[in-house]
């Protein structure tokens, strides 16, 4: 039994490997990575596997019975490159291909969606058995400007009282092992999403508490936003695009309370306490 990780040097991959490395034995995992020099320390066979490469993910994926396909990072050529890894795992004769797709990938508001819903009628119509696993936000998209809201004052945002139920990565990935490893996960869907929702105000009440210093949330025009993000370095598409993922959390997109994440891993969900409290560490 050969498990195949895509993006393994990328921060999920490396959480899905290290969780992976506790339940089977290593030399049944693969890392698959575009870049073999950055993958030295992941403690598993590594091939090289660039999603803009067919030639490599035909050798990579030689032996492997399970893949999990991480969505690539390179958003607008991702239906392409998930479509070359796919089109190689069924040469490859793989059996199992389990994908990270986006929250309610089908009716989803979110420009990112486009390549999902691509991708996943990609993975249906290949005939391999598949997973489908719709993560939500990762609380660590939100955690991650803590430190900067601290030092500006205030929390900044576009998603008005939209309830997020994020999770953090290192849940999501272990809904990956859970399914890799588990049974009776062939040809389905999970929406994967935090047990518990929050508004970004109470997100900032929580830096707050937490920080001791009060940061209040600041709702700000989408244009503003992006502008802001801009000015914070963030290459303008990007900060377009955060922008406005952050306006249709403002209408529910990343809202989910299904708790089919907490059901796969058999455990409650990272509280966002605890989150908040790692990321002010
Ligand atoms: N749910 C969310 O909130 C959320 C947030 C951000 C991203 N995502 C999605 O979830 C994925 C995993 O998240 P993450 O935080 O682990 O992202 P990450 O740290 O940016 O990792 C992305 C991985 O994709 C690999 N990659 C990019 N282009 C590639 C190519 N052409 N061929 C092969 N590998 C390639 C990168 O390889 P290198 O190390 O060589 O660059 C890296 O290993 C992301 O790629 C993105 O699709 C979801």
């Amino acid at each position: 039994m050969k498990i195949a990780i895509t993006g393994a040097t990328g921060q999920l991959g490396r959480l899905v490997i290290e969780k992976l490395k506790a339940q089977v034995p290593a030399d049944q995992i693969v890392g698959l990575v575009r870049t073999p020099a950055k993958a030295t320390d992941l403690g598993v066979e590594v091939r090289e596997a660039d999603y803009n490469q067919s030639a490599t993910l035909e050798t990579a994926l030689v032996g492997v019975n399970k893949l999990l396909l991480i969505s690539s990072s390179e958003v607008g050529q991702r239906a392409t490159q998930h479509r070359n890894v796919i089109e190689a795992a069924k040469k490859a004769g793989v059996q199992h291909i389990v994908y990270t797709s986006v929250l309610h990938a089908d009716s989803s508001p979110l420009s990112l969606a486009d390549e999902h819903r691509a991708t996943e009628a990609d993975v249906k119509a290949s005939g391999v058995a598949y997973t489908l696993l719709r993560n939500g936000w990762y609380t660590e998209n939100y955690t991650g400007s803590i430190h900067g809201a601290v030092a500006g004052g205030a929390f900044i945002g576009s998603a008005k009282d939209g309830r997020i139920s994020s999770a953090t990565r290192a849940d999501f990935a272990d809904a990956a092992v859970a399914v890799l490893t588990g049974e009776g996960h062939e040809n389905k869907t999970y929406e994967l999403a935090g047990d518990e929702s929050y508004t970004l105000t109470e997100l900032a009440a929580e830096i707050s508490r937490q920080a001791g210093k009060d940061i209040p949330y600041k709702d700000l025009p989408v244009a503003d936003y992006a502008a802001a993000l801009t000015g914070f370095g963030i290459p303008e598409g990007f900060a377009h695009g955060l922008a406005g993922w952050d306006a249709n959390a403002a209408e529910g997109a990343l809202f989910d309370d299904s708790r089919q994440l907490s059901k796969l891993i058999g455990r409650p969900t990272t509280p966002l306490a605890t989150a908040v409290a790692a990321a002010l560490k």
